[in-house]
């Protein structure tokens, strides 16, 4: 099944055959990263805009690169630098950015449902970097995508999501495409962190670091998101980290091949000891270089896709792919 959404707002309710076309598409796209000149036609005269209500230094800078690699001309707008400072609501800002007929805006803010009001505003492609609390669906997918180059699958793992919840957007996506594509899922953290409701999406909830992480296959730490939390959720960071840092003496009690991922940034002695962030069961460093990847695919599938269509042009020859045309010249080519 191909990917049909023409935004991508959320993996909620999002298909496993969908999320896997886009997983396979990422994974044809990240050679393109590796040739000496890394960029390929697929979004020629096509405008990306970056339009950004949040700090962010991966997010912001890999759908740039991605956006150049495929060679679209990109336009970066910050919080600081936006109308919005003086006023402007987001859905004015919407339309006046539409009206400059752009072929995809990125957007993170910090309302959850600000990427969903875009959408009902502009008619080009959505992409969600990341809205409050709500979903980062492209963290999610160059999650999955890491998890499946080193387990070779999805299906039957169990993914343990241990940190802050109740505040990230990276624990929801990933929830709902890994239980999409077959993971277990547990929540692990303070009582006052893992939403009870979650367990109606097929979680299975913890509060003890020990028993979360236990025989897991993938142990994923998240930041402690004190710019959204308004109360105390727990006594202080020391103890926080006393009972949830992920230390190596908490990794032995996972599979012996288990991986450990962090979305970043870290908090290097709160959540991930530096000696597991650095260590040999981390795959932190795979996540960011898959980040690329995974949204190269996502713009190639939400803008390009159509501009195919007409052409006839297939994938491959769209993103420059030698090997096709090798194939049907002999090797000739
Ligand atoms: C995450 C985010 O911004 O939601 N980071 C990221 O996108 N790489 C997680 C976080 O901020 O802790």
């Amino acid at each position: 099944m191909a990917f049909t959404q023409r935004h991508l707002l959320g993996l909620e309710g999002v298909p496993a055959a969908e999320i896997t076309s886009i997983l396979d598409t990422a994974a044809s796209f990240k050679e393109i990263s590796e040739r000496d000149i890394k960029k390929v036609p697929a979004l020629r005269g096509k405008t990306v805009i970056n339009l950004f209500y949040e700090s962010s230094t991966r997010t912001r800078t890999s759908f740039e690169i991605a956006a150049k690699r495929l060679s679209a001309d990109t336009v970066n707008i910050s919080a600081s630098t936006s109308s919005a400072s003086k006023g402007e609501t987001l859905a004015d800002t919407a339309r006046n950015l539409e009206a400059m007929r752009p072929d995809a805006i990125v957007v993170r803010h910090p309302a959850s449902g600000a990427c969903h009001l875009l959408a009902r505003h502009v008619s080009c492609p959505i992409l969600n970097a990341g809205d409050g609390c709500h979903e980062h669906p492209t963290q999610a997918l160059l999650d999955l995508l890491t998890i499946r180059e080193h387990l070779g699958r999805l299906e039957g793992l169990t993914v343990a999501i241990v940190g802050d919840i109740l505040h990230s957007r990276v624990a929801r996506s990933n929830l709902h495409a890994l239980r999409a594509l077959g993971s277990t899922v547990r929540l692990v953290g303070p009582p006052t962190l893992v939403p009870r409701d979650l367990a109606a999406f097929g979680a299975e909830l913890h509060t003890e670091l020990a028993a979360g992480v236990r025989d897991a296959d993938v142990v994923m730490m998240l930041r402690i998101q004190r710019e959204r939390q308004g109360a105390n959720f727990f006594p202080t960071l020391d103890e926080y980290s006393q009972y949830f840092c992920l230390t190596e003496e908490a990794v032995r009690l996972a599979k012996p091949q288990v991986i450990i991922l962090h979305p970043g940034p870290l908090n290097r002695g709160l959540e991930i000891a530096s000696a597991v962030a650095d260590g040999p069961y981390s795959v932190i460093m795979d996540q960011v270089t898959n980040g690329v990847a995974v949204r190269m695919a996502l713009l190639y599938l939400l803008v390009a896709r159509s501009k195919g269509e007409e052409s006839g042009e297939t994938a491959a020859e769209m993103i420059g792919d030698a090997e096709p045309v090798r194939r049907r010249t002999g090797g000739r080519a």
